[in-house]
């Protein structure tokens, strides 16, 4: 399956470094911060991210599942892990991969609301924002893209290629 890359490492590291510090200045310092990292895409972002913010960060996961091994969207989000921590009174960073309809970050958000959280904010590494099927914007967005579809650094086709370093485009 031939990939071309879009975003190398090296502007990975860079720009993640860069959100990482933005996100711990711009959050109250008061603030107990939970970073929840959205299974399985997220992770990879999620551990290069919270190392770039300077102060104390929990961590969380939670699992939805919408594409299944399709490259399209099905439009369904099911809840597969719930997160463990209690987080109520707590400012909860949702990080996620890709927004691409904006389903399932828009659902995530809203059952996180729903758990008590004194405030909910969003990132995303990727931004297909010419994609979106609902009202969604995330908080922070890494780099907005294109419409094609992307592996790389967490994100699969078929459960593949995730563990590339950098973002690739399938054609
Ligand atoms: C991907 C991605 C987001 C979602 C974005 O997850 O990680 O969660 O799709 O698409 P949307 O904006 O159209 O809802 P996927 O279901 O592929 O799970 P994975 O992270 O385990 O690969």
């Amino acid at each position: 399956m031939p990939q071309r890359t879009i975003i190398t490492t090296d502007q990975l590291q860079k720009r993640i470094a860069d959100l990482g510090r933005q996100i711990s200045h711009e959050i109250p310092s008061e603030a107990e911060i939970v970073a929840l990292c959205v299974l399985k895409g997220a992770v990879f972002f999620m551990t290069d991210l919270v190392r770039a913010m300077d102060r104390d960060v929990a961590v969380d996961f939670l699992q939805v599942s919408s594409y299944g091994n399709d490259t399209t969207s099905s439009g369904v989000v099911t809840i597969l892990k719930e997160p463990q921590l209690d987080l109520r009174g707590k400012t909860v960073l949702i990080i996620e991969d890709i927004v691409d309809s904006g389903l399932t970050m828009r659902e995530v958000d809203r059952y996180i609301r729903n758990k008590g959280a004194a405030k909910v904010m969003t990132v995303t590494l990727l931004d297909k924002t010419a994609s979106r099927t609902v009202d969604f914007q995330p908080d922070y967005v890494g780099f907005p893209i294109g419409p094609d579809f992307v592996v790389g650094y967490g994100l699969d086709h078929a459960e593949s290629f995730r563990n590339l370093p950098e973002i690739r485009v399938v054609e």
